[in-house]
């Protein structure tokens, strides 16, 4: 560690290992956790258990991503000399802290939370919900105050799970009587949630409208190529749509020259400016993206004894500091204690 670990803020933030990472986790949250990790105390979780919430039928799936995602992390950037990647399933204080967490919420404020609702619907599940996946927002609780975050970088779709954290945290301070846990703050990109390449929806993976990490440089074009636009500017000559057009969207992720895009987005009103060359210009921006990504994950991928063993180091690294917080709960709400000394129980 580089950083002083008493003082400076802690962000926690996770993956749910169902796939490999793509472009919307990018701008949604991985390019924000890369800038944050020299002046913040950083862990990352590999959310395996949280994964198996909703794949319990293919737990094949879930175990084979987990090294998938963390060498996703450290291709675009992530160090694991500054932040700490971890495994979730192998963190047993998270797991009994969410049986603590869970007689601080109620079952219908779980129905209630917006995130879940979504996903319950998207899912199909009716009333026949796994009562793992209907209480992964306490598990998600127990993630972020075992490391005692206050900055959780996300995606949108995230805050009603942030909030019902702090909700947690209130009860169980007002409960014991004092600020046992810490409130944590969502640090959402300003962005918002990158639609998937056929404009519905956000990118998804299991939507197939997705970009990943890892795309060769004919998958990134033919991504660019099927890409929404507006289906009413038919001859380059029309004057065009630029909202819901997918392909500015995605230009108002990636390109940094400002200007140029506004100017972009101007001609297309306008009239005169066809699909093609729009298009042509993310391509470019985005396979200058990629490259570097993907090189660094090809070079990785060859050693895998190598990111297991950075994995081992930081997941034995997090289960001292997530224990240390169940200890420190699990006196505050005043369960009987064996043992004065916190290491022998
Ligand atoms: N729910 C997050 C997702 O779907 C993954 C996640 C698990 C997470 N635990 C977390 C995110 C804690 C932030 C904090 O991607």
């Amino acid at each position: 560690m580089t950083v002083d670990t008493n003082s400076t803020p802690v962000i926690l933030t996770g993956d749910r290992t169902t796939g490999p990472l793509h472009l919307g986790h990018y701008v949604g949250s991985l390019k924000t956790r890369v800038a944050l990790q020299s002046t913040h105390r950083q862990f990352l979780l590999l959310a395996d258990s949280q994964a198996l919430t909703d794949n319990a039928h293919d737990p094949a799936k879930v175990q084979q991503n987990v090294l998938e995602v963390a060498l996703d992390y450290l291709a675009v950037g992530i160090d694991p000399e500054l932040t700490t990647i971890c495994l979730q399933s192998h963190l047993p204080a998270l797991a009994e802290l969410t049986l603590l967490y869970m007689n601080f919420v109620t079952v219908s404020r779980l129905e209630r939370n917006p995130t879940i609702k979504d996903e319950i619907q998207a899912r199909g599940f009716g009333r026949d919900i796994p009562a793992g996946f209907l209480c992964y927002p306490v598990a998600q609780a127990a993630d972020i105050t075992a490391f005692k975050a206050t900055v959780v970088p996300v995606g949108e779709d995230q805050a009603p799970l942030i909030e019902q954290t702090n909700e947690i945290v209130r009860r169980i301070n007002r409960q014991v009587g004092r600020d046992v846990l810490m409130e944590a703050k969502a640090l959402i990109p300003a962005i918002g949630r990158l639609p998937g390449v056929d404009g519905k929806s956000k990118m998804s993976k299991s939507q197939g409208n997705a970009i990943p990490l890892s795309a060769s440089p004919s998958e990134i074009s033919d991504a660019v190529r099927r890409m929404f636009t507006d289906p009413n500017h038919l001859r380059a000559s029309d004057p065009g749509k630029v909202e819901g057009n997918v392909v500015f969207t995605y230009l108002d992720a990636f390109d940094e020259d400002r200007t140029a895009v506004e100017a972009l987005k101007a001609h297309y009103r306008g009239g005169g400016l066809g699909d093609m060359a729009v298009k042509r210009r993310l391509d470019d921006i985005l396979q200058t993206l990629v490259a570097p990504i993907r090189a660094r994950r090809a070079i990785l991928a060859r050693d895998p004894g190598h990111i297991l063993t950075m994995l081992r180091r930081g997941t034995q690294n997090a289960r001292r500091v997530t224990q240390a917080t169940l200890d420190e709960v699990r006196n505050a709400l005043g369960l009987f204690q064996l043992n004065a000394d916190p290491d022998a129980f």
